[in-house]
Order: structure tokens, then C-alpha cells, then sequence
């Protein structure tokens, strides 16, 4: 049984002080229920939000990583770096990261590894833009930045990491694919992890869904076939509307 994640990419928002006023609204609520809720907040915010969500059940990941653990990368950060602030996510892949600031297949693969290496579980991002879907190209795009981000892992652990599908067209844009979508990416992403590690690999992954995800539409996603969760981006910023998504998933 593959238990439910719901992420939260807040992207470059909340200043530490904001983070912090944040989680002391998102904690005060019920538990979670069976979710694996996670908080990924910009890089300074993450060491102060570790310190509090200590204990909680609520997991820290970052958004980026650098593919070396250490060296003369200035503004980089390192997956050593952010195991050691607290991190147990790492977001991989994003299409905000493809588009602007050159995180082709190539580092994509790289990050992946680094994450792995410093005990971090990656969540690759994959999803084609407007006019790859309008051309029938969607599938075909989202398997070759899968491929190309698992080549040669093992089994083993591929089975332990999460694949975030996330249609650009519809990140931050209020319209969000259909749950039927999500739910035939998330067979064609099985199947190509089938072919390449074998079937326990393929139904250990989980696939989450990604792109105007909020507390009203969470369900139809929810409950789609093969989707695990969400990686929520603007609705993710208000800890009422996160409660609220996570109690979708219960
Ligand atoms: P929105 O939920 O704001 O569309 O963002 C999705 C996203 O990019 C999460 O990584």
C-alpha cells in the first residue's frame, strides 16, 4: 500500500517570519490522517521550519538541489547541505527550473542521483507544455524526461521515489487537467518503470498529480486511479487551504 503525499511547493513566497506564522496555524489543526504531509519552502526558510515541524509528521523538502556536494557553485546549495538543514524531499525537475534556468534531462538525471545519494527522496517533475498536448505528444514527453531521470537506478530504489506529473499548461494557470489525465499518466509512467525495473519497482513509485491542484478539485485527482497525491503550488501558501486538500486525501 502506497501512502498518500501531499506536497507543498511554495515556490519563491514567505519570508522566514511568514513560514513561521504559517506552520504555527498548520500545526494547530487535527492530525493529517494517513497523508505524508511536506513543506517545501524557499532555502532559508527551511533550517527555522525544520526546528518546528520536529515531531509533528509534517516533512520538509526543497525545491532544488545541485548535483555536487560541494564546491565553487556560488548560490548553489547541495543535497548534503539541505539532508543536514532537514530535508528528507527534494523537488527535481521542476518545469519552472526546465524552463528558466537550463535543468535539461541531462541535471535532471544528475539531481536525481545527488538527492539520492544524500539519503533525500527526489520528486521528479515530468509534464509536457500546451502545444506538445495539442500535437498528441504529451505521453511521449513525459517518457523521455522519465527515462532519461531513472536511467540505471536499481530496482530497489526506484521503487522508494515520487514522480510528480505536472502539465505546464495548467501550473498556475487555474486550469487544471482532468482527473482522467492524471490517472493515464500515471499508467504510462508505470508502464515505462515496468519495462525498465520490473512491476514491485512500477507500484512502488508514487506518482503524484500537480497544477492548479486546490481544496475544491483535490478529489477528482484523489481519487483517480494510480495518483497518490499532489504537489501543490498557490493553494499550498494558506494553511486553511492545505488543512483542507489534506483532508481530501483522507
Ligand atoms: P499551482 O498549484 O500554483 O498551479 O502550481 C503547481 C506547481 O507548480 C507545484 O509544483
Amino acid at each position: 500500500m502506497r501512502r498518500r503525499i501531499i506536497a507543498g511547493n511554495w515556490k519563491m513566497h514567505k519570508t522566514i517570519s511568514e513560514a513561521l506564522a504559517f506552520a504555527g496555524e498548520f500545526l494547530g489543526f487535527e492530525p493529517w490522517g494517513e497523508s505524508q504531509a511536506v513543506i517545501c519552502p524557499p532555502f532559508p526558510c527551511l533550517a527555522p521550519l525544520a526546528q518546528i515541524l520536529e515531531g509533528s509528521g509534517v516533512a520538509l523538502g526543497a525545491q532544488d538541489l545541485h548535483w555536487e556536494s560541494q564546491g565553487a557553485f556560488t548560490g548553489e546549495v547541495s543535497g548534503r547541505m539541505l539532508r543536514d538543514a532537514g530535508c528528507r524531499y527534494v523537488i527535481v525537475g521542476h518545469s519552472e527550473r526546465r524552463q528558466h534556468f537550463g535543468d535539461d534531462d541531462e541535471r535532471v538525471s544528475l539531481k536525481t542521483r545527488a538527492a539520492l545519494n544524500n539519503d533525500l527522496i527526489p520528486v521528479v517533475c515530468v509534464g509536457e507544455c500546451l502545444a506538445e498536448r495539442e500535437s498528441g505528444r504529451a505521453e511521449e514527453v513525459v517518457v523521455r524526461q522519465l527515462n532519461a531521470a531513472i536511467q540505471d537506478l536499481s530496482p530497489e530504489i526506484l521503487a522508494t521515489m515520487v514522480v510528480a506529473y505536472e502539465p505546464v499548461w495548467a501550473i498556475g494557470t487555474g486550469r487544471s487537467a482532468k482527473g482522467s489525465d492524471a490517472a493515464a499518466m500515471a499508467e504510462a509512467v508505470r508502464r515505462v518503470i515496468t519495462q525498465s525495473a520490473g512491476l514491485s519497482a512500477a507500484e512502488g513509485v508514487r506518482f503524484l498529480y500537480g497544477g492548479s491542484v486546490n481544496a475544491k478539485n483535490a478529489r477528482e485527482f484523489l481519487q483517480s486511479p494510480g495518483v497518490d497525491g499532489a504537489l501543490v503550488g498557490g493553494a499550498s501558501l494558506d494553511p486553511v487551504e492545505f488543512r483542507a486538500i489534506l483532508a481530501a486525501a483522507r
